[in-house]
């Protein structure tokens, strides 16, 4: 091995370091967001432990550990002389609640949230085959926590504007489906929003179709309703003047059939938003994309094994645009555009006009 690079091989060492440091870092952020551990020390002056943790309403000893972690981390600091620790607001800005919608801890939580199926992953890796969503456990509320930042917080502001003509339908009353809407809080606030419009959210989750019509009644909302349904297997006729699907298409058993179910469930004209992952198609075009390594991991632990269990061709939720462009124009829309938004690093927002 005469052209062996030692350097190389220094360098690589160091970074596999970094990784498993930040993986580990990574939970610590979960738990300390879903423990409200950062809003609690985003209040309070540099404190000790068990002052920390007597606010949190929460174990000293835990407490303590999680945070030798968030110092040697780099997330909290801490003062040796005086033995108290302190989040600077500068870092308090990306990691507690009231700084929604740019929270990256919400983020954090896949890490975990998506590792509780590892052993059945291990076994698929030899097998083959998917698995359901009954094995992800918390994957709906942290998916929803993720779209209340990417698609909530800019829904009426930024991304339905994207086409004026669909806000002024929304306005005199259209008729809305969302595709695979998980609990349903971007139909629910359309609803709010745009009171002589009907929506209806479809889903292949009944527990989370449950929920979701729960929280429109809390709300009030008569112009909604959720619906337990697999979209492949779905057959309205040009019915809707506008459908969505945010996050909803990639992961699909059989996206090419569904795509197809959308075009002829719209009214000639009609409008589909997709939100799918900003990607390319091609791994190598993917390099200098900042976010594909964690779109990859989340795709191989979530996605495409979703998709498989349904007997499904495992997309991938990077199967980029160019793909994406290529299956809508297959299923029949006669015009597609891809946005990028400014406030969303990891999707693209299709248009496609039957
Ligand atoms: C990644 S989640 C996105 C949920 C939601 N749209 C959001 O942005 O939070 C994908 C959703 O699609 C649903 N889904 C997957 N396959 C489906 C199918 N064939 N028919 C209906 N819903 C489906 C899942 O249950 C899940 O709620």
């Amino acid at each position: 091995m005469s052209d062996y690079n030692q350097a190389k091989a220094d360098t690589f060492v160091q970074n596999q370091l970094q990784i498993l440091n930040n993986a580990g870092i990574a939970i610590m952020i979960s738990i300390g967001h879903q423990l409200k551990l950062f809003d609690v020390l985003a209040e309070l002056p540099p404190s000790s432990s068990k002052e920390i943790a007597t606010a949190a309403n929460l174990n000293e000893r835990y407490v303590r550990e999680w945070l030798a972690a968030m110092v040697t981390g780099r997330v909290i600091e801490y003062d040796n002389g005086k033995k108290t620790y302190s989040l600077p607001q500068e870092y308090a800005s990306t990691l507690t609640h009231k700084n929604y919608p740019n929270n990256l801890a919400v983020l954090m939580q896949f890490i975990p949230t998506l590792a509780q199926a590892e052993d059945k992953i291990l076994e698929r890796f030899k097998q083959g085959g998917g698995i359901g969503y009954a094995e992800y456990p918390k994957f709906h509320r942290v998916m929803a926590e993720l779209s209340d930042q990417t698609v909530l917080a800019h829904l009426i502001e930024t991304i339905l504007p994207l086409n004026q003509d669909v806000v002024t339908k929304l306005k005199q009353g259209a008729y809305v489906a969302d595709i695979g809407c998980g609990l349903g809080h971007a139909i629910n606030l359309m609803a709010e929003h745009y009171p002589n419009s009907q929506f209806v959210g479809y889903d292949l989750c009944n527990d989370v179709v449950t929920e979701a019509n729960q929280r429109a009644e809390k709300r009030q909302l008569k112009n909604v309703k959720y619906i337990e349904q697999d979209v492949a297997n779905w057959k309205p006729q040009a019915e809707f003047d506008f459908i969505t699907a945010f996050d909803a298409i990639h992961d699909q058993g059989q996206p090419a059939i569904v795509l197809e179910n959308i075009v002829s469930a719209l009214k000639d004209n009609g409008l589909f938003l997709m939100q799918d992952i900003k990607a390319h198609t091609n791994v190598h075009d993917n390099l200098e994309n900042p976010v594909t390594p964690i779109t990859y991991v989340i795709s191989c632990l979530h996605c495409m094994p979703i998709s498989l269990s349904q007997d499904g061709v495992g997309l991938g939720a990077c199967w980029g645009k160019e793909l994406a462009e290529d299956m809508l124009k297959d299923a029949g829309f006669s015009h597609v555009n891809v946005n990028e938004l400014d406030h969303d690093i990891l999707n693209y927002y299709y248009l496609a006009r039957k």
